[in-house]
């Protein structure tokens, strides 16, 4: 049993509101469901037999069954279910084909594992829409939605497709469509170990997901970047060189922190490939009539790679015959498996709530990306060089930032009472200016808006006083002068500033209030510099008003629900 709260407690950074198991013994089955946190869980456990042989995670039954179609029974979808198995159950069937002619007979997705008190060794496990596996140990085997809940126990998994169904004893498994057509499956090593879905010496996995970006992101590029040829090296695209100089438009979309490393993706690709790039919300792109064609190449990006809108938005596009291509974190998720090729972050399991090192991975990775989009074309290999050295520079330089966090601490202290901020930047940093405002909200619940900063003259200006700090990120690039000007807007209507800056910048140092030095990169490479202190801001800002950094109110990890 404690073994079940475990992996349940590992899941729990993916933000469950309640959670429940079901114990199979002495020929029965007892539940235990409790909202909120897996503690409360615990406390309604309390005078439960410590061992069990079967036991399932109820959360992962109460991923969503939608309604269509059938009888209700009962107050909920999932009790439908039940009462679908359980009556072919008991009329004989074994679990594993009474769950097949139940799932055979409802509509909508659902992730689930069932028990039965008349086959005590038996779970029954079936996907369509939420991420499941089946781990594989030495005399016992698991059923988890996330590979991290098992990782303790073993690292052989087997990710289940849609509409496979699993049956799962100690000493076996069987995988099988709904028909009952048995299927080949591989299993896979998980190549994340246990530290790295524990906090190690950091108060919370956000700061030390904050704090390893200079390995995350050296993971990123490792064996990718060519320096001699100028371009890099991408073996998971499974799309020809030909092809490649085929497609006449990029689509990027995403959801989140994802859309806004997006948005910086669009202005790379732009900028130096010279291909016509748009950024769509999944959600949005999902829903209209999007134009794409084979011409187009739709890049998904999400950390996770079970977003269901990203999800969806990848099938829409590929159903009207785009390539499609996955930026994702996650090795083996629905996304990474569904699209024609992809790059895969190697940014490590990322924990927090807050996205952080997965932004910065995907900066990165979108600048491979382009690069080789880049030098199928026009940049030259010189050009190409020259960001390859700068990408090589960039784990440094990002440790250089890290080590200003005592700064950013200080800095946070005077801003705990803020009640709005507002973050302005311009071309590459107009994104960092979104995903710095969104940090703050996911998880100090201050109000924070992002905006192009010359974009404020059409509204916020009328919200600046002496109470509403304004964050510029400020870095010297190609649209420095015109954000400086920006700031002395700010400055003349008694707003506080706090600038984000490129080492030694004599003109911001004396218009600012406050100010965080990065030092100088590559324009297009500035917001993997300049986000960092704007994610360490809202850390300290969140611990400071006693907030749950990894697990703010109302949010998920991942959004597997439309
Ligand atoms: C959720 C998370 C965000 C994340 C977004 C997209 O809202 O809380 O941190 O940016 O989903 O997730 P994905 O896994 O697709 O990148």
């Amino acid at each position: 049993m404690a073994l079940v709260l475990e992996g349940l407690k590992r899941l729990e950074y993916r933000g469950y509101d309640s959670a429940g198991v079901a114990v199979v013994h002495d020929g029965r089955v007892d539940i235990f469901k409790a909202a909120g946190k897996i503690a409360m869980l615990e406390r309604e456990m309390g005078s439960t037999p410590a061992t069990s042989q079967t036991a399932i995670d109820a959360g992962v039954l109460r991923t969503a069954l939608t309604k269509r179609g059938h009888v209700f029974r009962s107050e909920t979808d999932t009790e439908v279910l039940v009462h679908l198995v359980e009556e072919l159950h008991t009329q004989g069937r074994p679990l594993v084909d009474a769950v097949a002619g139940a799932l055979r007979q409802v509509e909508g997705t659902y992730g689930i594992a069932v028990v039965s008190s008349r086959e005590p060794e038996t779970i029954v496990a079936a996907r369509r829409g939420s991420p499941l596996l089946v781990a594989i140990g030495s005399g016992e085997n698991f059923v988890a939605s996330d590979a991290s809940a098992v990782l303790a126990h073993t690292r052989s998994v087997v990710y289940l497709d849609e509409g496979e169904i699993a049956e799962v004893r100690p000493a076996d498994y069987r995988i099988m469509d709904l028909a009952a057509v048995e299927k080949e499956k591989t299993i896979t090593q998980v190549d994340w170990d246990l530290a790295t879905v524990e906090r190690g010496g950091f108060a919370h996995f956000m700061l030390k997901e904050i704090m390893e970006q200079p390995e995350s992101i050296r993971n990123t590029l490792r064996g990718r970047l060519l320096e001699e040829e100028g371009t890099v090296r991408l073996g998971g695209l499974n799309i020809t060189d030909e092809d490649l100089l085929k497609v006449q438009r990029i689509v990027i979309t995403a959801c989140g922190t994802s859309w806004y490393s997006g948005l910086i993706g669009e202005y790379m690709m732009e900028e130096l490939a010279r291909i016509p790039t748009e950024v769509e919300y999944a959600s949005e792109f999902r829903y209209r009539n999007p134009i794409v064609d084979e011409r187009t190449l739709v890049v998904g990006i999400s950390q996770s790679g079970e977003t269901a809108d990203t999800l969806a938005a990848l099938r829409e596009a590929k159903r009207r015959g785009a390539r499609t291509l996955g930026l994702v974190n996650v090795v083996g998720s629905t996304i990474a498996r569904e699209v024609d090729g992809g790059i895969y972050l190697h940014a490590g399991p990322e924990i927090g709530v807050a996205s952080t090192k997965a932004f910065t991975s995907q900066i990165a990775a979108l600048a491979v990306l382009t690069l080789k989009m880049g030098r199928l074309r026009a940049l030259s290999i010189l050009q190409g060089r020259e960001v390859v050295r700068a990408l090589g520079r960039l784990p440094d330089l990002v440790a250089q930032v890290l080590a200003k966090a005592p700064q950013v601490e200080q800095l946070a202290e005077r801003l705990q009472r803020a009640t709005n901020v507002l973050y302005l930047g311009r071309g590459y940093n107009f994104p960092v200016a979104l995903e710095g405002a969104l940090k703050l909200k996911e998880i100090s619940y201050i109000h924070a808006e992002g905006y192009p900063a010359a974009e404020m003259k059409h509204g916020p200006i009328a919200l600046i006083d002496d109470l509403m700090p304004v964050v510029f990120i400020a870095p010297k690039d190609a649209v420095h002068q015109k954000v400086v000007s920006n700031v002395e807007e700010v400055k003349a209507r008694g707003g506080r500033v706090i600038a984000i800056v490129t080492e030694g910048d004599a003109a911001l140092a004396k218009l600012a209030d406050h100010r965080i030095e990065i030092p100088e990169t590559l324009d297009l490479l500035t917001p993997a510099l300049s986000v960092l202190p704007l994610q360490l801001l809202a850390y300290y800002i969140a611990v400071r008003r006693g907030c749950n950094v990894d697990q703010p109110r109302n949010l998920a990890k991942s959004v597997t629900v439309e």
